[in-house]
């Protein structure tokens, strides 16, 4: 039986417990409604580490005032049922209160990549995102932690966290896991209708288009960009927020595509906000 905790001294307990036996402790941080995506997460932790810890807490302070945290999809009989399966040993499930009691006050924040892709159009997203991803590592003391790499600037954000306040952490990506026709899977396609979900497609289609021009000599990411959002815009119910091409490390937009970039895309179908991205090596 997969173990529910939901108050932070009892998380703390065990897992003074399970150090206290010499565990390594793998942690997968999510915000629930699992998919494949973060299953696959949970079986990297599994393969690296003693006893995995997974968490669910739909994270109020990462999202904006207009975007969807009270509609975000839970299901938590659900996911409990999902993580049995992969043999969980832990699930911290906190409410909001115990997270941030009322006199709450403290945030950690990485000031530069976040000013990049979706930082600079979700302002405060990934304060919120750093500053609970810094208590849930308080809390469970993990010996290493992944996420995934469809959140790419997330996973760069966190590791630049645990290298500038020195964490003894070591932080884990993990590839992006597709739906058959390679749409990103992720939380947030269960609002996207059938015709929506036809328009989502194109996202990973775009970065595909991308890849096989830098593989035919294309180094002027402009060009590149400009093909994307002429691809893209032949697609109804989707409207483009960003098409970049940037730095794997410092997410800064290259110039010329001489080495490994990653190309970036953030755009609404209907009222999802998607995100994907690819490593093209030319
Ligand atoms: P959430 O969106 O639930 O994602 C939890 C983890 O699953 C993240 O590391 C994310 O990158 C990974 N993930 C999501 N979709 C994936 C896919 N298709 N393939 C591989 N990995 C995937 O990201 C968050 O929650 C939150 O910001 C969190 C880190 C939990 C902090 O609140």
């Amino acid at each position: 039986m997969v173990e529910v905790i939901k108050t932070i001294p009892e998380m703390k307990a065990k897992v003074k417990e399970l150090k206290k036996q010499g565990y390594k402790i793998g942690f997968v941080p999510t915000m629930g409604y699992l998919h494949e995506g973060h299953l696959s997460l949970v079986r990297k932790a599994k393969s690296l580490a003693d006893k995995v810890v997974v968490s669910i807490f739909v994270n109020p302070l990462q999202f904006g005032p207009r975007e969807d945290f009270r509609e975000y999809p839970r299901d938590l009989e659900r996911d409990l049922s999902l993580l049995e399966k992969e043999n969980v040993d832990v699930v911290f499930v906190p409410s909001e209160e115990e997270m941030y009691p009322s006199d709450y006050q403290t945030y950690v924040e990485v000031v530069n990549l976040t000013d990049k892709l979706c930082g600079a159009f979700r302002p405060g997203h990934f304060k919120g995102v750093t500053t609970v991803v810094l208590k849930l590592f308080n809390i469970i003391q993990p010996d290493i932690a992944v996420f995934g790499e469809k959140d790419y600037q997330q996973l760069l954000v966190i590791k630049q966290m645990v290298k500038d306040l020195n964490l003894d952490i070591e932080i884990v990506g993990s590839p992006t896991v597709r739906e058959p026709d390679g749409l990103a899977m992720s939380s947030r396609n269960i609002y996207l209708s059938p015709k929506e979900r036809e328009s989502a497609v194109s996202l990973n289609r775009a970065l595909e288009l991308a890849e096989k021009l830098v593989k035919e000599g294309e180094k002027n990411p402009e060009k590149i960009k400009k093909t994307l959002f002429e691809f893209l815009r032949m697609h109804p119910y989707l409207i483009v927020q960003y098409i970049e091409i940037v730095d794997p490390e410092t997410l800064d937009p290259v110039e010329v595509i001489e080495k490994p970039v990653v190309c970036a895309i953030a755009a609404y179908v209907g009222k999802a906000r998607l995100i994907d991205n690819r490593l093209i090596k030319p």
